[in-house]
């Protein structure tokens, strides 16, 4: 039988264990699963796409079905070069819901192979965004809490 290849896109600037937490349970599921950071992503990113797949790299090192790379373009391009099936997004909240499901339909009109697959964020994590960890990091607030170690190391670095 074929590998079930799941890829787990993002812009991850940074990487919290909210994200961490739908790789955790997603290796459960599939027999692979590629952490791929969006190179193309026209927000102003904190980090660079290096920086932040070095971050995801050290995040991961436990799960050896887990692999990170980056992607520039279409995701649906970049996902049936790697032979992958699933996209996997996390849903936090009614409001993550109407650009998810906006991007998953536009996803599918451009490659019906693919699906996506939403999972829910932990309950421990549902307020917990990339978005919300930069800011508290740049006020000098503590993210230890939400964030690896690394990944706090490194926002400190950023914002010192
Ligand atoms: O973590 P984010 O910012 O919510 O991730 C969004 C991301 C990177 C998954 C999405 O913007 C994306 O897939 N970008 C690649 C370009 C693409 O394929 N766009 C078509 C989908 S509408």
């Amino acid at each position: 039988m074929e590998a079930k290849i799941a890829v787990y896109p993002g812009s991850f600037d940074p990487i919290t264990y909210g994200h961490l937490d739908i790789i955790k349970r997603a290796v459960k599921i599939f027999d692979k699963v590629i952490v791929a950071v969006a190179r193309n992503y026209d927000k102003q990113s904190l980090f660079t796409p290096q920086e932040k797949v070095e971050m995801i790299t050290e995040a991961v090192k436990d799960y050896p079905t887990v692999s990170v790379d980056s992607f520039e373009g279409l995701l649906m391009e970049y996902m049936k070069k790697a032979t992958a099936t699933v996209a996997l997004r996390g849903l936090r909240a009614t409001s993550d819901f109407e650009y998810e499901y906006h991007m998953a339909a536009m996803n599918r009109s451009l490659n019906d192979e693919i699906d996506t697959l939403f999972m829910m964020t932990s309950r421990d994590y549902f307020f917990v965004s990339s978005r919300t960890i930069r800011e508290v990091a740049s006020l000098g607030g503590p993210v230890k809490e939400f964030v690896p170690d690394n990944v706090a190391q490194k926002l400190k670095e950023k914002f010192s």
